[in-house]
């Protein structure tokens, strides 16, 4: 039997007058965030397509293409992240159908692949080189193809493909060419992205913006179920069952100079270092001083809507779940509203008892995420208000939500989640200070919040000048096998993020937890080779920690300790090493705590040689399931 190969993954094609090689191969470095498991370029040379694919990074693809160049003005590629099945040469996209003439690539999972197999087999299709979904999905609209009556090929293309895809069960961002059809291009998606460039002469199809954002900023973000046929000089939008429909050509916010590494040796330390800024664009606007509360006018609810809510569920995954976990404590704090968090995956599938006056709010940064996506469409279907906190404008999230507060944090290209996460710290507070407003929170308090958000920039550039003192803490603990994290009340979540950033981007073992959790378990982990980390800052709950921090050096584990004000006095006896961030506000704290952990994991990471920027099994935008 088969192996199921489904895929995430990033696509880019390209119809023009230029080379295709080395935009495609440019533009798959952009998207290699998206996975770099293998990597594919096809290109139609006069009448036959030049195929390069090759397991690993898009670097072991351009030296294939360098030994053996592929000449032609138009074409498609891709990156892979697998989910299933091997990573070989045979299963790395593009794939051809079963007369070689049309090639494809797929982002996405075609569930009932097997059928439709079978079904060619039946049919006495029995070509196949790969192990992939995707091949069968080329392979039928290939048949299709092949049955279909008429002179205009483009025509017979489009409506191959389009009669192949609804018969697929499953999700799907493709770009389709064939050699006889010069300069033209088929690309249509359902619940995977896709993105079209409209340039001068030249049109692209991307997975992601930041692909194509070097030769046009003009583009269409696709709807799921449409599907696009593109040649040079014009293209045009109609749905997967046939009608022509409207589309707006947005401008995209950043440039091409804004996803570069500039002078950083990684772009994760580049984004760490960009978020006094990040954190800035985050409120930029969004703070009254004469009413000492917030205004989000994207959520699109007036006061006496927001002055009904009775209940926040927030919801996301990995990092943006911890963020959530932080504005559960914020909003409750500063809203007194009952807050709840859930894990996108879980809360999708679960049969939630239905309240009333409940407001959702899917966090995501790539705003494409699949469990977060599903989760969004599962809470509108039960007919909840649904909002978004998206960094990726016109993301399918963002776009599907009744409204939201984008983060305005540029383009995050590491693979390893940082300025999102603190701008949705950001973004959190600001709704608890809007909720609080209208509710129990004085005007004194209002201000205090906003005079302790306006100072975070400057805090932040405090904080980054420790990079030095965190990298040689990090060189002492090179040998470690692993490490703990705690933290309480809004640092709790803090400990989830500090030990996520560790193992992603590590690969040491590394585990999170309320500090209080210590003794009821986790204690029985505590040896010297195993440092913990106690995010404890001069708040309310310095004392209790400080209990905790005792009962870890009394079994000699090695403490590293993030403090603030009084904490650094208090812990100098007990813990090995001290990192000592500004006094904040306690509810904000955890936007000042967490910029050390990143940077622990950061110079950790470099010192043990790991790819900082793309860690390895993991990719940036998760699409699927
Ligand atoms: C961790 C990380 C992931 C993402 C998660 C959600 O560093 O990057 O855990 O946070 O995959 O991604 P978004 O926010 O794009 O939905």
């Amino acid at each position: 039997m088969a192996t199921f190969t489904s895929n995430m993954c990033g696509i880019v094609g390209y119809v023009g007058r230029s080379q295709a090689a080395p935009i495609l191969l440019d533009g798959l470095r952009r998207l290699e965030y998206r996975g770099y498991d293998s990597a594919g370029v096809a290109i139609v040379d006069g009448d036959h397509v030049e195929m390069r694919k090759c397991a690993g990074r898009i670097a072991s693809l351009a030296k294939l293409i360098s030994q053996k160049p592929a000449a032609g003005s138009y074409g498609i590629s891709h990156t892979r992240w697998a989910t299933h099945g091997k990573v070989n040469d045979e299963n790395a996209h593009p794939h051809f159908d079963a007369t070689g003439k049309i090639a494809l690539v797929h982002n996405g999972v075609i569930e009932n692949y097997q059928a439709l197999k079978e079904q060619l087999i039946q049919n006495g299709d029995t070509n196949f080189r790969s192990d992939t979904d995707t091949e069968v999905l080329a392979h039928l609209i290939g048949s299709i193809y092949g049955q279909l009556e008429g002179k205009d090929s483009k025509a017979r293309l489009v409506n191959a493909t389009r009669a192949a895809l609804k018969q697929v069960i499953g999700t799907y961002g493709i770009a389709v060419v064939h050699s006889d059809i010069p300069n033209f291009m088929v690309g249509a998606r359902r619940g995977s992205p896709l993105v079209l460039g409209v340039g001068k002469d030249e049109n692209f199809l991307a997975s992601d913006v930041s692909a194509i954002v070097a030769h046009t900023r003009d583009a269409v973000y696709l709807n799921d179920f449409d599907l696009v046929a593109l040649e040079r000089d014009k293209f045009e939008i109609s749905s997967i069952d046939g009608a022509v429909g409207q589309h707006a050509v947005s401008k995209v916010e950043f440039s091409a100079e804004d996803i570069k590494k500039g002078d950083y040796p990684h772009y994760m330390l580049k984004e760490i270092c960009e978020q006094a800024d990040t954190v800035r664009d985050a409120m930029r606007g969004r703070l009254t001083y004469e009413e000492c509360t917030a205004k989000l006018g994207g959520l699109n609810m007036t006061p006496p809507e927001l002055r009904d809510v009775a209940r926040v569920v927030l919801t996301g995954c990995g990092t943006a779940l911890h963020a959530g976990r932080v504005g559960e404590y914020l909003i409750e704090r500063l809203a007194n509203i009952p807050v709840e968090v859930e894990f996108a995956s879980e809360y999708r599938h679960r049969n939630t008892p239905m309240t009333e006056r409940t407001l959702v709010f899917a966090i995501s940064q790539s705003g494409e995420t699949a469990d977060t996506l599903g989760a969004l469409r599962e809470s509108r279907r039960k007919g909840y208000r649904t909002l978004g906190i998206c960094n990726n404008v016109a993301s399918t999230i963002a776009r599907e939500s009744d409204g939201g507060v984008y983060m305005h944090a540029g383009p995050e290209i590491g693979v390893a989640a940082t300025k999102s996460f603190t701008s949705q710290l950001v973004i959190l507070t600001l709704i608890g200070l809007l909720l609080g407003r209208m509710r129990q929170l004085s005007t004194a308090e209002g201000k205090r919040m906003i005079d302790a958000l306006e100072a975070l920039p400057g805090q932040i550039e405090e904080v980054l000048k420790l990079s030095d003192q965190i990298k040689s803490i990090a060189k002492k603990y090179v040998d470690v096998s692993g490490m703990l994290f705690f933290g309480r009340q809004f640092n709790y979540p803090i400990a989830l993020e500090g030990a996520l950033k560790m193992k992603e981007i590590t690969y040491l073992f590394a585990e999170g937890h309320p500090s209080a959790e210590l003794k009821h378990g986790i204690i029985a982990l505590v040896r010297p080779d195993l440092p913990s980390i106690f995010i404890a800052p001069d708040d309310a709950v310095l004392s209790k920690n400080l209990n905790n921090i005792e009962q870890v050096k009394a079994r000699k584990g090695p403490i590293i300790a993030v403090t603030s004000g009084n904490g650094a006095k208090q812990l100098k006896d007990l813990a090995a090493d001290i990192i000592e961030v500004p006094d904040v506000i306690d509810c904000l704290s955890p936007v000042l705590t967490v910029i050390p952990l990143q940077l622990l994991a950061y110079h950790l990471a470099v010192e043990l040689g790991r790819d900082v920027d793309k860690p390895r099994n993991l990719a940036k935008s998760v699409t699927v399931e």
